[in-house]
């Protein structure tokens, strides 16, 4: 595992946007796992700046809460759209995130699964972390051998992310998300981590040790993974 250390958020954004906009360039026709949440957003604004060419990248979102329209200002298929959809030129055919609208959610996620797998998997996988040591929606405890699935989330996350709802009874319970398994089998992977809030999970990361209640810690066993980390998620 590599860390890349960056003096603040914005730095981490900039290093993150040309990490990614780097594996556009050596595969134009790239398919690529992308992350929501606070910590990316600086980077999509930066992608969207760099007037990276997205005319041939497929996406493929971590996550989706379930269930949950899509015209909801709290989904994350409007999260998308607002940050980065809109914004490039990726044809509307080559977006791919969770249907938190679907009636059948097993379905729609062994169909997830299958669409990343005939696309030829993901080349390059970005994830934030929770608090928790989440990545997608891989709750603590959660099984570290898992495809997409619907999941319950944990108090912890529902607590964190009520910051975006107007109470916290309109958070989600659950969510659509690429399992453990799915996020190992990208080519590369590129967590990104802000804040003191985060510091403990990113000091278990650097460990290298496997932790099932920190599901984040599986990445020590993949090959090729970068941390991008402002200073506070490092400062133990
Ligand atoms: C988002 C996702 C989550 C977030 C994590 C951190 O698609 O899968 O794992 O990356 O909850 O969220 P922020 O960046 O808001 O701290």
């Amino acid at each position: 595992m590599r860390f890349i250390v960056c003096e603040n958020y914005d730095e981490l954004s900039q290093k993150a946007a040309e990490f990614v906009s780097a594996q556009i360039i050596l595969k134009p026709d790239c398919n690529l796992g992308l992350a929501t949440g606070s910590t990316p957003i600086g980077m999509y604004q930066k992608l969207v700046d760099m007037n990276i060419d997205f005319s041939n990248v497929t996406t493929f979102n971590l996550d989706e809460y379930y269930p949950i329209a899509r015209s909801n200002n709290q989904s994350y298929h409007y999260f998308m759209t607002e940050h980065l959809y809109s914004k490039v030129n990726l044809k509307p055919e080559n977006i791919f995130i969770p249907n938190g609208e679907t009636d059948t959610p097993t379905e729609e996620c062994k169909q997830y699964e299958k669409s990343i797998a005939e696309h030829g998997g993901l080349d390059l996988q970005v994830l934030g972390i929770g608090q928790n040591g989440h990545i997608g929606f891989n709750e603590p405890s959660e099984a570290l051998n898992s495809f997409t699935h619907i999941t319950q989330l944990t108090q912890n996350t529902i607590e964190a992310n009520s910051r975006f709802f107007k109470n916290i009874d309109e958070v989600p319970t659950q969510a659509l998300t690429m399992g453990i398994a799915t996020i190992m089998r990208a080519k590369r992977i590129l967590l990104l981590a802000s804040g003191k809030e985060k510091a403990r999970v990113v000091h278990a990361l650097q460990g290298n040790m496997i932790d099932p209640e920190i599901p984040a810690t599986i990445l020590a066993a993949h090959n090729d993974v970068t941390v991008i980390a402002d200073k506070a998620a490092l400062d133990t």
